[in-house]
């Protein structure tokens, strides 16, 4: 994550400020991050509208009460995050285009949509990049793929990338790859959940309560990731440290290889790529 503490950034317009648009916007909203005239953020409704409008340098609008909210966010923004659901992107970009500002960088964060679909719906002055963050923005650790379009200069990929290090780490990749990276690390939270729930389903099986088995294992998930971070040790070196010869863990780690981690992990990620895929197409 970038030293927060000197990051400006130009005005910003947030259109859709659900789940994914407020966890970016804490990171905007850090101590030292500047962001020049100040952030406007869009949604339907005016009571969703109304949980963001006391904070200190956002505007918050909502269509239900104004009808162009969202082309009143967007004028003279210089970074436009688009942060709808997918289906609803196509929509709003014919609403916005004749009030964008020339030279507005346009960023999605909607899944699956690709960055020839925003260049064919919005005016060839502005240009796109398309990422795809993760929830742990919320914590300011999230892991943001990003890449560029047909019309993206550098200066765009380095002020987006910028942007998105407000709330963690940023990777930047071509797009026929940002898919995939949606597969690793875009669904990978629920994946991380997903065993953290096996593994205390296993703890309580074992006798403890739940709340001793969330302790022991979300500590455990917690403790080990840290470990991994500070340590700058590879995953294998450290699980070899846990794992003496003939001892307890090595028993239960030859259980988990019998598993295939490996393969299951692939047919999973596949299957995901394969649903964006089928998404893209419909
Ligand atoms: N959640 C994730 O883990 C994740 C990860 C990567 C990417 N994304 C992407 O992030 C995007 C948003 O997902 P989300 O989970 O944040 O969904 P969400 O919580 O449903 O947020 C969508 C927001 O868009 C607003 N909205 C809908 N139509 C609008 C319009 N015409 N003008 C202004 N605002 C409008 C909604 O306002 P109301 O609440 O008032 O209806 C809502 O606040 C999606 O494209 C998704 O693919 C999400």
């Amino acid at each position: 994550m970038t030293d927060t503490q000197n990051v400006t950034l130009p005005t910003i317009a947030m259109l859709g400020a659900g789940s994914m648009g407020r966890a970016i916007l804490s990171g905007l909203l850090a101590p030292g991050v500047t962001v020049q005239g100040g952030i406007r953020v869009t949604n339907r409704s005016a009571a969703r509208a109304a949980e963001l409008s006391g904070t200190a340098g956002v505007t918050a609008y909502a269509t239900e009460t104004k009808a162009d909210a969202n082309r009143l966010a967007v004028d003279g923004a210089e970074i436009v995050i688009v942060a709808v659901k997918p289906a609803m992107v196509p929509d709003l970009l014919r609403e916005i285009g004749a009030s964008l500002t020339p030279g507005a960088v346009v960023v999605s964060v909607a899944a699956g949509v690709t960055t020839a679909t925003f260049e064919s719906l919005l005016p060839q002055t502005v240009t796109v990049v398309r990422s795809m963050p993760n929830t742990p923005a919320v914590v300011g650790k999230a892991v943001t793929g990003i890449s560029g379009g047909n019309r993206t200069r550098p200066d765009d990929l380095a002020l987006v990338r910028t942007l998105f290090e407000t709330v963690g780490e940023v990777v930047e990749v071509p797009e026929s790859q940002l898919d995939a990276l949606g597969t690793i690390s875009g669904s990978g939270p629920a994946y991380v959940f997903f065993l953290i729930e096996q593994l205390t389903a296993a703890a309580v099986a074992k006798g403890f309560t739940p709340e001793q088995a969330a302790t022991l294992v979300n500590g455990t998930f917690l403790g080990a990731s840290e470990l991994l971070v500070s340590s700058g040790e590879d995953p294998a070196e450290l699980r070899r440290r846990v794992t003496s010869p003939g001892g307890t863990t090595e028993r239960a780690i030859a259980v988990l290889a019998d598993a295939d981690l490996a393969s299951l992990f692939t047919r999973a990620t596949d299957a995901a790529l394969a649903r964006s895929r089928e998404l893209a197409a419909s």
